[in-house]
């Protein structure tokens, strides 16, 4: 029998490292990577560790001795890295420069998960040979960390995630778990009419990384197949929650303030990835199977 290879997965109690492990357990030996919240998932090895000390971070290499590893972890709320930058720099830079040099030294594969804000969303949709522009400090780290994990680990795949959406364990969530709560409970909910994403479920997401630890090579965007705005994401949620008169107000960008800028349309174009078989399902499709809606349903 083949000894199934030892993957490391940082951000296992997260929303898309939870669903990774999730998608992973059957095919690897998974260690799962948190730091304040336990990993959830049976048949995963839970390990805590603090990505941003580095004698935990060679600790953990040398105790599991992975032979693939996918660094999930971050901070992830542009806002917050907006407002702190030095804590955003800490974990979405220097904690994955050290992890790229680990793999690097020991000839470790790794995938690393970055982001469609890399964009500033002027001239999509963004295939992987677009020149990334970013406009916030989060996607500013997040760039920073593509460049410099590829100069110290001469393995490095990048799978570049869009907004997601889908079920998660306790403790994360997605952007449509605060929603359903709201259309559930009648309460009005305001979206941008003019923001435009290719959202895709973690769940589909999770298996295009697998796909792509396989058969990709350098960078690799892993967008859902529609293009809409967050307020006609709101309309098909509260139509596959069956709800008639939802209370959702349509807002404009400008109308808003935030703490980070806010790009207009950073929608991919993930035909590098469809080509090798990723295959997420449409938006409704995705929204019917979803156990979190489901479970709202009258
Ligand atoms: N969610 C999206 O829509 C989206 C869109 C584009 C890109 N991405 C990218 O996808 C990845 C996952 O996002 P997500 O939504 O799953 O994030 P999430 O739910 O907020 O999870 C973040 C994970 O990072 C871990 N983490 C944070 N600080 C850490 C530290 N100092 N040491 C060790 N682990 C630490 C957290 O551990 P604890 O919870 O245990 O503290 C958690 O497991 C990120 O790289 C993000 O940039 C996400």
């Amino acid at each position: 029998m083949v000894e199934r290879k030892k993957l490391l997965i940082t951000g296992a109690s997260g929303f898309l490292g939870w669903n990774l492990c999730r998608a992973a357990h059957d095919r690897f030996m998974v260690t799962g990577v948190s730091y304040s919240r336990p990993v959830a998932v049976d048949g995963v090895v839970a390990r805590q560790c603090d990505l941003r000390d580095g004698g935990a971070v060679a600790s953990l290499f040398a105790s599991v001795t992975p032979d693939l590893v996918v660094h999930v972890a971050a901070l992830v709320n542009p806002n917050d890295c907006q407002e702190r930058p030095e804590a955003s720099r800490d974990i979405n830079v220097d904690a994955a420069l050290r992890i790229a040099e680990h793999c690097g030294a020991g000839n470790i594969p790794c995938v690393f998960i970055s982001t469609d804000l890399v964009f500033d969303g002027s001239r999509p949709p963004y295939s992987e040979e677009s020149a990334p522009h970013p406009i916030s400090r989060y996607g500013e780290h997040k760039l920073e960390a593509e460049t410099g994990m590829r100069s110290r680990c001469h393995d490095l795949l990048i799978c570049r995630v869009p907004l997601m959406y889908g079920d998660a364990p306790p403790g994360a969530g997605s952007f449509i778990q605060p929603m359903i709560a709201a259309l559930r409970e009648g309460r009005e909910i305001t979206l941008f009419t003019d923001e435009y994403r290719t959202p895709a479920c973690g769940a589909s997401v999770a298996q295009g990384i697998l796909l792509a630890l396989e058969k990709a090579r350098g960078i690799i965007h892993l967008g859902g197949r529609e293009r809409l705005s967050r307020f006609d994401f709101g309309q098909k949620l509260a139509a596959s929650m069956k709800i008639k008169a939802p209370r959702i107000k349509g807002i404009l960008q400008r109308e808003v303030a935030t703490g980070a800028p806010r790009p207009p349309d950073v929608s991919f174009d993930s035909a590098k990835a469809f080509a090798l078989g990723y295959a997420p399902l449409s938006i409704d499709e995705e929204l019917a199977r979803l156990a979190c809606i489901r479970s709202f349903e009258p």
